[in-house]
């Protein structure tokens, strides 16, 4: 496998239910999502964007195919390893449409859970999150609760914490539904930013075409079919 490719699928199905509730969602998807890359996941609502996410994020259990990420094939017609949660902590950064920050914890906190949870040096954690935490121009809010933030600066936050544990993929699921334009175009420059200065493979779901622009690719699911694009 190239060392260029973050996320590779090959003949990827999936569908829930049975009889009456059955319903397929994707259908035979294979593309490759490079680092360094930042793809826009475009389809209408029920198109399965938050089922191929969570599938890609080791969340999801496809019913067929094959997924590589990085160089390590983690899926071919099952999970190749009963660490699922070890690869997900390891490799991907998830970030959702609310930040879900944790109400009672402060900034820091919510940054440091997860290496803490991992036995991360607890010094090591702290730092990387207050670097991030600049990166992103709320080191002032280190010591705040999330309800003292604003939306802009919780998902600033929550992306900061998608990052602490240097992923290699970042999965976003409409990370800029709940902000006005300038504070999305400011979320999703700082995604592209992150991608090529980081080399991380980002997909993000967003329903805001003004937003396409911003990003190196466009991928859609037309009919249960993964389409990938450039702009
Ligand atoms: N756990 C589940 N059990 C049964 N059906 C499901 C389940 N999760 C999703 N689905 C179905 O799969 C299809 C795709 O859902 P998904 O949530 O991936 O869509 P989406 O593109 O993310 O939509 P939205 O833009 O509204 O978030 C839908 O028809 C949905 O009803
Ligand atoms: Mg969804």
């Amino acid at each position: 496998m190239s060392v260029k490719q973050a996320i590779k699928v090959e003949r990827l199905n999936k569908s829930f239910g049975k009889g009456d509730t059955f319903v397929d969602v994707i259908d035979d998807a294979s593309f490759v999502v490079n680092k360094g890359e930042l793809v826009a996941l475009v389809a209408p609502s029920g198109a399965g964007k938050t089922t191929l996410l969570m599938m890609l994020g080791c969340v999801e259990d496809p019913n067929s195919g094959t997924i590589w990420l990085g160089d390590e094939k983690v899926y071919e017609d099952k999970w190749l390893t009963k660490e699922t949660r070890k690869i997900r902590r390891e490799k991907i950064g998830f970030i959702f449409q609310a930040h879900y920050l944790i109400p009672f914890l402060n900034i820091i906190d919510n940054l440091t859970l997860l290496p803490q949870a991992d036995h991360v040096d607890e010094k090591k954690a702290q730092k990387k999150a207050r670097d991030l935490l600049a990166y992103f121009d709320i080191a002032d809010k280190e010591k705040a609760m999330p309800s003292q933030l604003s939306g802009g600066q919780n998902q600033r936050a929550a992306i900061a914490r998608a990052l602490v544990n240097e992923p290699e993929i970042i999965l976003a699921d409409e990370p800029t539904a709940a902000l006005d334009s300038q504070r999305s175009l400011d979320v999703i420059n700082m995604l592209k930013k992150i991608a090529q200065e980081q080399n991380v493979a980002i997909i993000m779901v967003t329903h805001d075409e003004r937003m396409l622009p911003h990003c190196d690719r466009v991928m859609k699911i037309e009919n249960k079919h993964v389409i990938l694009d450039k702009i």
